[in-house]
């Protein structure tokens, strides 16, 4: 049963029975989880933490059972991958819901021992782990269990997309294995995302530079893509990730993908108008007039937000990737900030201004695949790492992480937009809600790093969610600046004034929070444990969640917020 969702309004859909309960639970503060970090999770007294699934567990008819340590890719591509992140559920009948979740990146380090960390093995394994899951769940109690499901799925670094919208064929996207540039092998750094009208899942590539050879003399636009070095050395195992054999192949990464996770077999397609950056999220909203607008922030240091205006008005009816084809048609737009407290969204289009062919901008397809550089062109304003950026309302509300690489006070060349050291949230008000205008105001709402109660702190914000009454859930990503804060990744919540009310989870050493998603059952809330123990490894992790078994590494997992019984 198809669950189709009302972008803009509430996350939490097919909200039936128990709305009211559930719109209460959100109404009244939660007790905040009480100070300390250490091996485990810590959860609101308020609520229940169950954990869903782990890395490892089996998800696709006979799949093996999780054996630690050694690769085993043809086991992982039938298993829960690795470093879970974005997380969508839909109901699919009582009791039953459908869980899809990005799986962001790997930590060979923490995933097998040392002597089997290196080879093709190991790559493969790798390879396995990323991309997506569709997971069926069935509730029993309070908790949820994976079923055996004709929907269940994994989509992987190997798996075949294909590619659609203005860059589709170009030259730019063509290489050795596909000379019309249509069809790709496999998805990775799927890190947050977006859920559509049409009942279809966005997961957005967003550090897939890591995977690729590149030589150390790298060209202008090699570097504004912070081209790799092969880190992971996954082009010793397959060539297409070495720039000497496939210049071509990194330009099919960077994308947003669509999935229909009601359409096992429904070959996913990553819609290139929305642009080739590292994507932290795609979160849609219709316009008045029913205009698809998505909003995309592109995670780096001195990196834009985007938006994208499609031409045609959403309708309705149609569903699934079919659907999915209104993204392949818009208009791709970047920020430009100003002193005076506006926004101006610059339209990205060849011809315009600086976008020309002396310039190497010929094609909308030029554009969208080198579109950093584009944006430059047009004056786009450099953001610090403008992660998640989601819509309700009139406003936008947008996450930036912030660095430890820039002091407070400092802020990337050309921005009017002070620099947070510890991130910050921008609130954007669009004119009567008309998320297509030219123009929006602009301002911070919440500066991270400040303490909002005792010495509590809430440093990097990263992932965003509304609860039910248009509060802002918050996960944190404060990478190396924990040694600053002294304090774990976490979820928070905070009121439309800016004002941080609590923190509902604070998650185990080496941790990061990520992928809030409302449950749909009106229950709660679910997020991804993503890397805890980082900072060790395989033999010395600085956690074992949330096992606790010493023949075990740390295992990234989903869990459910539920209120206590
Ligand atoms: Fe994958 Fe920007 O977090
Ligand atoms: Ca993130
Ligand atoms: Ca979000």
């Amino acid at each position: 049963m198809r669950t189709l969702v009302q972008t803009g309004a509430l996350a939490a859909v097919g909200c039936t029975d128990r709305r009211n309960e559930f719109e209460n639970l959100w109404e009244k503060p939660f007790r905040s989880v009480p100070d300390g970090s250490n091996l485990t999770h810590h959860v609101s007294p308020d609520l229940d933490a169950n954990i869903i699934l782990r890395w490892g567990d089996p998800i696709l008819e006979n799949a093996p059972a999780w054996a630690p340590g050694k690769p085993n890719p043809e086991a992982q591509s039938l298993q829960f991958g690795y470093n879970n992140d974005y997380l969508a559920l839909f109901e699919n009948g009582p009791d039953r819901f459908l869980l899809v979740a990005n799986h962001e990146y790997v930590n060979p380090e923490m995933m097998f021992a040392a002597r089997h960390r290196g080879g093709n093995g190991s790559v493969a394994h790798q390879m396995a782990a990323v991309g997506l899951s569709v997971v069926e769940l069935v509730r029993t109690g309070s908790s949820f269990v994976p079923t055996p499901s004709p929907l269940a799925r994994r989509i992987s670094a190997t798996t075949p997309i294909e590619l659609s919208g203005p860059a589709a064929n170009s030259a730019l996207l063509c290489t050795s294995a596909d000379s019309e540039g249509m069809k790709v092998l496999g998805t990775f750094g799927n890190c947050a995302g977006g859920v559509t009208p049409w009942g279809t899942v966005l997961s957005c590539e967003e550090n897939f530079q890591s995977y690729f050879r590149y030589p150390e003399k790298k060209g202008p636009i090699a570097r504004r893509y912070r081209m790799g070095s092969g880190r992971l050395q996954w082009h010793a195992v397959d060539s297409r990730f070495n720039y000497w054999y496939e210049p071509h192949e990194s330009n099919r990464f960077g994308w947003v993908v669509e999935v229909d996770p009601w359409a096992p077999k429904a070959v996913p397609i990553k819609r290139t108008a929305l642009g080739r950056f590292a994507h932290e999220s795609a979160e849609l909203i219709l316009s008045p007039d029913n205009r698809v607008v998505v909003y995309l922030g592109d995670d780096a240091p001195g990196e834009f937000l985007y938006r994208f205006v499609s031409d045609e008005r959403w309708i309705g009816g149609q569903t699934g990737l079919q659907a999915g084809k209104i993204l392949d048609f818009g208009t791709l737009s970047v920020a430009q900030f100003s002193h005076d407290g506006k926004v101006r969204w610059l339209p990205l289009r060849p011809g315009i201004g600086q976008l020309v062919e002396s310039n190497g901008f010929s094609s909308l397809a030029d554009i969208v695949v080198n579109v950093r550089v584009a944006a430059s062109l047009v004056g786009a304003t450099p953001l610090d790492r403008p992660e998640d950026v989601q819509p309700l309302g009139e406003h936008v509300w947008v996450a930036l992480t912030g660095h430890g690489s820039r002091q407070a006070g400092q802020k990337p060349v050309g921005s009017v937009v002070p620099f947070a050291r510890m991130g910050q949230i921008l609130r954007l008000t669009s004119p009567d809600g008309d998320h297509t205008a030219e123009y929006f105001r602009w301002e911070v709402i919440l500066s991270g790093g400040n303490v909002w109660k005792d010495s509590d702190l809430l440093a990097g914000p990263d992932n965003l969610a509304h609860d039910p009454g248009g509060r802002l859930l918050i996960a944190t990503d404060q990478g190396r600046r924990k040694s600053e804060t002294g304090s774990q990744d976490a979820l928070y919540r905070m009121d439309d004034q800016g004002r941080v009310m609590e923190e509902i989870f604070r998650g185990p050493l080496g941790s990061e929070i990520c992928g809030p998603c409302l449950s749909p059952d009106n229950l709660g809330v679910w997020l991804s444990v993503q890397h805890p123990g980082a900072g060790g490894t395989w033999s010395n992790p600085t956690t074992r969640w949330p096992d606790f078994d010493s023949s075990m590494p740390p295992r990234p997992a989903v869990v459910a917020l539920t209120p206590r019984s």
